[in-house]
């Protein structure tokens, strides 16, 4: 057989309006509208290659070789790949993070994101930005974004789907959108508690908030949105805050948590912050590390100030990133 290899990277993002909570029934859909921020300086590569030698496929995530349950996930979208292409060949994976993995970090989003891409350009398929997208939100619908650079939204699924209507991903705003800093504050380096999947689906199962989630978290992407496009950072940055917020205390009034100290710490340093005059606001996904938002200029006064805090092990900043790339390998000869 031809060789069939290739190696993607790309970005993990940050939802500025959070997904969280899923449409009934089969497909992975968002029961949400979300628009995010794919981020520079952190990234994920996935190399990725069919081989003939192999009974069932190999996946390598940083030093673990991965089986069970988060193997079959990566599987089912090769899976849906194979499908595509009418190969039944098993696949080799490598891939690493240069961040932490699955701590809240996004590194779901990255990751199939670029196992997306590498997958379907392996296999040699002609897909569109929009179909890998697709495939990518079927394994984790955060992915669906980081297939575009910029600034994402994923719409909501539609009510009632089999799971056979294509939902991707859309790119709103380039990288230079709107000038800002993202500053991620690390607060644990070890894996999160509880998974997304399984957080968001005990706040659908359970939350008594959880339906006022629903129609808050439209309204407040609709409100994002339109404030991105008119470059109103303090805007954007405000109803970033009041959407990760409102997100935690749904999972929250069901026993779902995901901060810690830090967590809390550093969102009350945001509000002194912003009390002293400076445009600076958190948002917070499945883990407790904070993610700060500050316009360019003040990042350089507000960085020392994060790391200072009581729990911060360490800030990465980053700007908006770029969209994924990937490149077919050559046979080694
Ligand atoms: C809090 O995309 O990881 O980061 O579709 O079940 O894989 P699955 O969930 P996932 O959830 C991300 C949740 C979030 C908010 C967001 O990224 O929009």
């Amino acid at each position: 057989m031809t060789f069939n290899a290739a190696s993607a990277v790309a970005h993990p993002n940050i939802a500025l309006a959070k997904y969280w909570g899923k449409r009934d029934g089969a497909g992975n859909y968002p029961a949400v509208p979300s628009l995010s921020v794919t981020l520079d300086g952190m990234a994920t590569r996935t190399t990725l290659r069919f081989d003939e030698r192999l009974s069932e496929d190999r996946f390598i995530l940083g030093n673990e070789l991965l089986i069970g349950r988060p193997l079959e996930r990566l599987s089912r979208l090769v899976d849906e790949v194979r499908l595509a292409a009418g190969l039944t060949t098993r696949v080799s994976v490598v891939s690493a993070n240069d961040f932490p993995t699955a701590s809240g970090l996004a590194s779901s989003a990255s990751g199939f994101a670029a196992l997306a891409l590498a997958a379907v350009t392996a296999a040699d398929l002609a897909w569109t930005p929009e179909q890998v997208s697709n495939l990518a939100r079927r394994a984790s619908a955060s992915a669906a974004r980081s297939v575009f650079g910029g600034f994402a939204r994923l719409a909501a699924g539609p009510i009632g789907s089999d799971g056979s209507v294509a939902l991707a991903a859309e790119p709103v705003a380039g990288p230079d959108a709107m000038p800002m800093k993202v500053v991620v504050c690390v607060t644990h380096e070890g894996s999160k508690s509880v998974a997304s999947t399984d957080g968001m689906l005990r706040t659908m199962a359970s939350s008594p908030y959880y339906e006022r989630w629903l129609s808050y978290a439209v309204e407040n992407e609709a409100a994002l949105h339109k404030a991105l496009l008119s470059g109103n950072f303090q805007e954007v940055g405000e109803l970033a805050e009041a959407s990760a917020l409102a997100m935690h205390a749904t999972a929250l009034a069901c026993g779902v948590s995901y901060f810690n100290g830090a967590t809390l710490e550093a969102l009350k340093q945001l509000r002194l912050l912003r009390d002293a005059g400076l445009a600076v606001y958190g948002t917070i996904d499945a883990g407790p590390h904070v993610k700060v938002l500050v316009r360019p200029d003040q990042e350089p006064i507000v960085t020392p100030k994060l790391r200072a805090i009581a729990g911060v092990v360490r800030t990465i900043v980053t700007t908006p990133g770029g969209a994924p790339s990937v490149e077919r390998l050559k046979k080694p000869s």
